[in-house]
C-alpha cells in the first residue's frame, strides 16, 4: 500500500502548488486578511464573527448551525455577534477583566459558542472543558488555572468542588439560577448587544487547554490571538474553505480540534460551522452530513472506524454528493481507512498531524498534493518540521527520530501554565520536540511511528497514565497501580491497568469493575481502564519509577529488553 500515491484532487484549490508556496510563502502576506493589519486593533472574536458581521454580504448569512436531538438552531453572524456582546457585558458587570479564566464546562449548545466569544472579547482567557469530566478532573483544571468564574449548567454543577476552589468565585448556570449563582439567561435578557471589545496584543493570552503528559498532573498549554494566523490560513489550505461551505467539525470544544477547527478556522473564514451535539451513531452522522449538505468534515480515525463497521451499504442510503473531501486528526489514519474514503465516498481523507500544544495543523495532506497512505503528508508552508536526534540535530531521510517542529510558527502554545522549567524542557536547540517518533522520506513526506513517552492515546484521546494510576491507588483494595496502552483494532490503544491489591482484599470481577467505576467517577470514562489486571508487584526502577515499558513488553509478549534499572 505504502507506495501507492492517490493524486491530488481534481478542482481549485486554495493552495495551487504545495512545493512552490512553501518554498516562497511568508506569514506577512496573511495579515492583510485581517483587520488589525490596517486598525491596528486586535481580537480573534471579533476576526472570527464582528468582521463579518460589519460585512453587509455576510452579516445575515448563517455562522452557527447547531443541531442535536431535540434542539435546531440556526445564528447568523449578526446573532452570534450581538449574543457574544451580551454576554461580554455579563462578564463586564461582573468584573472580569483581561487575563482573568473564565472556564466553561458544559455540552455543546449555541450558550456555549456566545459565552466563549464573550470572553475573548473582554481579553479574558477560556478555559473549555469536556463534559464527560469528573469531579478530580474538574478540580485539577481549576485549581492550577486559578480560574475566578466558571460557566455550567445544573447537571455538571455537581462534579464541580466548590468549597475547595478558593480563586473560583463566581458561577454563571447555563440552565437555572440559585441562590449565589448568576443566571445566564436572565442576565442575558438584560444585557446590551453592543460592547466595545477589549483590544489586545497578538501575544496576549486567549486560551488554556489542559493535556496530559506522561507524568505529574494534566499541564495547561496556553495559547495567544496571533495563533489566529495560522487557523486562519490552514482553514483555506488544508481545509480548503471557500465561499458558500457547509463545514462540520465532529471535535468537542473541550479539545484543541474542537476549538482550532470547530469555532476559528471556519470563522475566521467566514464560512458557515455545523455543530452537532448528542451521541455518535453511524445513522445520525450520515443524516448530519446529508440533511446539512456538508461541503467539508473533519473527523477522527476512530469515527471513521465505526462507521466502517457500520458497513458500506449504510452510505448509499444517503445522498451525499456536496461533501468535497475529508479529514482525519488525533491518531493515525489506516490506509484502511483512505481506501475506504475511496470506495464508500469516492473521496480523498486527508490525514493532518499536529496536536494540543502546536495549536494549529503542522504536518498534513492538501488537497492539491498526492497523497501516499500512511503518510501524514508535509509540513504546511510557513512552518519547518523535521526529524532530529536526541542530541538536536537532523536526521537524513528515512532515519527514525523525534518529530520536532521549528520554534516560532503562529499557534505555537506561549507557556505551560505557571510551569516555565516545562515549559524550556519540550525545546531542543530551536525545535520543539512532540513526543512522536516520525520519519520522512526522500520525498519529504512524514511517516508517524509512536509516540516516545508513555501517553496512551485511546480513541483519539489523550490520556495521561500518571493520573489514572494516582486515582486507582485512591482506591481502597488498590495497593499499587501501573498503566499502559494496549494497542486495540477500533480504539487504536484501550486503557490497561495492573495493580495490586491491599491486604484483605481478594480478586473478584466485582472489585475490579467496582475499581473502574471509580476511576470513571473521578477522572472520566475515557480514562477509566478497559482492563485491570491483578499482579503480586508492579516493576518498578530502583529509583521507585513504575516501569511502564516492561509492562507493556509482558503485555506484547515482547522481549523484556534493558531491565538493568529495574528494582531487585
Ligand atoms: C497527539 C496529540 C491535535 C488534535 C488532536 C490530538 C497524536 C495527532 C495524529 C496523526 C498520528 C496523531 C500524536 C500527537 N496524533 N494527530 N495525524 N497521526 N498521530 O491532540 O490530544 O494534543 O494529542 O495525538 O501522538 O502527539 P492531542
Amino acid at each position: 500500500m505504502n507506495m501507492q500515491r492517490i493524486q491530488t484532487l481534481e478542482g481549485n484549490h486554495n493552495l495551487e502548488n504545495y512545493e512552490d508556496t512553501y518554498k516562497n510563502f511568508n506569514w506577512d502576506e496573511v495579515k492583510d486578511a485581517f483587520s488589525w493589519s490596517h486598525t491596528g486593533k486586535v481580537n480573534i472574536a471579533y476576526e472570527a464573527i464582528d468582521r463579518h458581521a460589519e460585512n453587509p454580504d455576510k452579516a445575515d448569512q448563517p455562522a452557527l448551525i447547531f443541531s442535536s436531538p431535540d434542539r435546531q438552531e440556526q445564528l447568523t453572524f449578526t446573532d452570534l455577534k450581538q449574543a457574544s456582546n451580551q454576554f461580554a457585558n455579563v462578564l463586564k458587570k461582573h468584573e472580569i477583566q483581561k487575563g482573568d479564566r473564565v472556564f466553561l464546562f458544559m455540552p455543546r449548545s449555541p450558550e456555549f459558542y456566545a459565552a466563549f466569544l464573550g470572553i475573548l472579547k473582554v481579553g479574558a482567557i477560556a478555559g473549555p472543558l469536556f463534559e464527560a469530566f469528573m469531579e478530580q478532573a474538574v478540580r485539577d483544571r481549576l485549581e492550577d488555572s486559578e480560574a475566578t468564574m466558571l460557566i455550567t449548567t445544573k447537571d455538571l454543577l455537581e462534579r464541580v468542588p466548590v468549597d475547595d476552589l478558593p480563586n473560583l468565585k463566581q458561577i454563571v448556570l447555563i440552565d437555572g439560577d440559585g441562590e449565589g449563582f448568576i443566571s445566564y439567561e436572565e442576565e442575558m435578557k438584560e444585557a446590551s448587544k453592543s460592547f466595545d471589545i477589549e483590544w489586545v496584543d497578538l501575544e496576549d493570552g486567549m486560551l488554556l487547554h489542559y493535556t496530559s503528559g506522561s507524568t505529574g498532573k494534566p499541564k495547561g498549554v496556553y495559547h495567544v490571538h496571533n495563533a489566529m494566523l495560522q487557523h486562519y490560513q490552514t482553514g483555506r489550505w488544508v481545509l480548503d474553505l471557500q465561499e458558500g461551505d457547509q463545514y462540520w467539525c465532529t471535535a468537542d470544544p473541550g479539545w484543541v480540534t474542537g476549538t482550532s477547527y470547530g469555532i476559528f478556522a471556519p470563522w475566521l473564514n467566514g464560512v458557515t460551522n455545523v455543530v452537532r451535539g448528542g451521541r455518535f451513531s453511524p445513522d445520525d452522522w450520515y443524516e448530519t452530513l446529508q440533511n446539512h449538505g456538508i461541503t467539508v468534515w473533519y473527523s477522527a480515525p476512530t469515527a471513521f472506524r465505526k462507521l466502517m463497521s457500520a458497513g458500506e451499504a449504510l452510505v448509499k442510503n444517503y445522498d451525499l454528493s456536496n461533501l468535497r473531501h475529508i479529514l482525519s486528526v488525533g491518531e493515525p489514519l489506516n490506509p484502511e481507512v483512505i481506501a475506504w474514503g475511496m470506495d464508500a465516498f469516492h473521496l480523498r481523507v486527508h490525514d493532518t498531524w499536529w496536536m494540543t500544544e502546536t495549536g494549529a495543523q503542522v504536518v498534513c495532506n492538501f488537497p492539491s498534493l498526492d497523497m501516499k497512505p500512511g503518510s501524514m503528508g508535509k509540513p504546511i508552508p510557513g512552518v519547518e518540521a523535521s526529524i532530529i536526534d536526541n542530541e538536536g540535530s537532523e536526521l537524513p531521510p528515512n532515519q527514525m527520530g523525534n518529530l520536532a517542529v521549528k520554534a516560532g510558527w503562529p499557534s505555537m502554545m506561549r507557556a505551560i501554565w505557571k510551569r516555565p522549567e516545562k515549559y524550556e524542557s519540550y525545546f531542543l536547540n530551536g525545535w520543539y520536540i512532540s513526543g512522536d517518533s516520525a520519519y520522512r522520506d526522500e520525498e519529504g513526506y512524514f511517516w508517524f511511528q509512536g509516540r516516545l513517552d508513555d501517553v496512551i492515546n485511546t480513541s483519539g484521546e489523550r490520556v495521561g497514565p500518571f493520573e489514572v494510576e494516582s486515582k486507582l491507588i485512591e482506591h481502597k483494595a488498590v495497593a499499587e497501580a501501573g498503566v499502559i496502552g494496549k494497542p486495540d483494532p477500533e480504539r487504536g490503544e484501550i486503557v490497561k491497568a495492573f495493580i495490586t491489591l491491599n491486604d484483605g482484599y481478594e480478586q473478584s470481577d466485582e472489585l475490579l469493575e467496582d475499581i473502574r467505576q471509580f476511576v470513571k467517577r473521578g477522572l472520566s470514562a475515557h480514562a477509566a481502564p478497559r482492563e485491570i489486571e491483578v499482579k503480586d508487584k508492579i516493576p518498578k526502577t530502583r529509583s521507585g519509577k513504575i516501569m511502564r515499558r516492561l509492562l507493556k513488553s509482558w503485555e506484547l509478549g515482547l522481549p523484556t529488553g534493558d531491565t538493568s534499572t529495574l528494582e531487585e
